[in-house]
């Protein structure tokens, strides 16, 4: 129900109205007292009680939302973040009722993705503890033997265990982290390169072709920008064709430098690639059937990426394929004679 003062958007307006209904219901009713020949003493009882009807009536509504927003924050405090708050009138009390919902609102979305996080991440965790726990009961029962292909097993969900640890705690560090705090010049080229190298190493069948500037730098964590790379480089081989080569060419612009990598392999279906930088997403769930990791990789590269303050895009490859670009600031120095070039020398 619309109330009296509802109209007003300032507090201060409707307290004074207030004021000055409540002197005027005063004056009014000790005038109509004397009219009326009421006794001396009755006079300001009445008009005393007529002003507090009128406060009460005019008032109505308007610390109802504190109120609510008390109880609210009581029931939050129990993790119950449910509870909204009528935000009707256009006061900063109701302006304060509206940025309350919202923080609600906010909370709700960021509990219900730590619980699906946690509920995904000791999926991911127990599955392989499971299969380890079932194969070395086997081996202490006697049931199986201890030969190299048992062992080889068990070794690569250790190993799958120690990334998908290792990839969690990066995602506990990045949440907490409020900044990069210190940087270096990172030359773009040269990490690609050795990225390139890194996975050349641990498949030879791999085929990595790089084109990167000379002399490309951008500020930031070497370490954090080499996860980064390894991760969408690693990805696009691991999906590409056998064969078929992974592109990666590093550009710049005036004020940003681009790596885009692309493969051959299935891609990424457009109403998908909004999910792709979700944590545990997977095209189709590929890894909970064996492949891969665990669908982290991405959510970790984009958080470092925007740390970094760039940003981290997936887009079609013509004729077939995913290409995914990283774009992150130049490293800022005194304009040279070479700044602003945009078709640098390849190496
Ligand atoms: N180059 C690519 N081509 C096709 N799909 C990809 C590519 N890169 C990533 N994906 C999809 O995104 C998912 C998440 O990738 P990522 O976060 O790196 O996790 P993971 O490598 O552990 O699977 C992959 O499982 C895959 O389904
Ligand atoms: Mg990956």
């Amino acid at each position: 129900m619309p109330r009296p003062l509802d109209g007003i958007s300032s507090i201060k307006v409707k307290l004074s109205i207030l004021i000055v209904a409540a002197v005027a219901m005063t004056a009014s009713t000790s005038q109509i007292g004397v009219w009326l020949g009421w006794p001396v003493w009755v006079r300001p009882i009445v008009s005393g009680a007529a002003a507090l009807l009128m406060v009460q009536f005019l008032a109505r509504g308007m610390t109802k939302p504190l109120r609510r927003m008390a109880d609210a924050t009581t029931a939050m405090a129990r993790g119950d973040y449910s509870r909204r708050i009528d935000s009707n009138g256009r006061d900063e009390v109701a302006q304060l009722a509206r940025s309350f919902n919202a923080m609600a609102a906010e909370l709700a979305e960021t509990d219900r993705l730590r619980k699906e996080f946690v509920a995904n991440a000791s999926h991911e965790l127990r599955t392989p503890v499971a299969a380890l726990r079932s194969t070395l009961e086997n081996l202490v029962d006697g049931v199986g033997r201890p030969d190299q292909d048992t062992l080889a097993r068990m070794l690569a969900r250790a190993e799958h265990l120690s990334t998908l640890v290792g990839q969690l705690l990066d995602l506990s560090r990045l949440d907490s982290e409020t900044d990069l705090g210190e940087t270096h010049p990172v030359d773009l080229g040269d990490l690609v390169h050795d990225v390139a190298d890194e996975l050349t190493l641990v498949d030879p069948r791999c085929r990595i072709t790089v084109r990167a500037p000379f002399d490309l730098k951008v500020d930031g964590q070497t370490d954090r920008l080499r996860q980064v790379f390894v991760n969408i480089i690693g990805n696009a081989v691991r999906f590409s064709r056998p064969g078929e080569p992974v592109l990666v060419t590093v550009t710049q612009n005036n004020g940003s430098a681009g790596v885009a990598v692309r493969d051959t392999g299935p891609g990424i279906p457009a109403q998908e690639r909004h999910k792709v930088f979700e944590r545990f997403w997977q095209a189709g769930g590929m890894a909970r059937t064996g492949s891969g990791g665990a669908g982290l990789g991405l959510a970790i590269s984009k958080q470092i990426v925007d740390q970094h303050g760039g940003t981290i895009d997936v887009r079609e490859n013509k004729p077939c394929g995913a290409c995914f670009v990283v774009t992150l600031p130049r490293r800022q120095r005194a304009p040279s004679s070479t700044e602003g070039d945009t078709s640098p020398p390849i190496h």
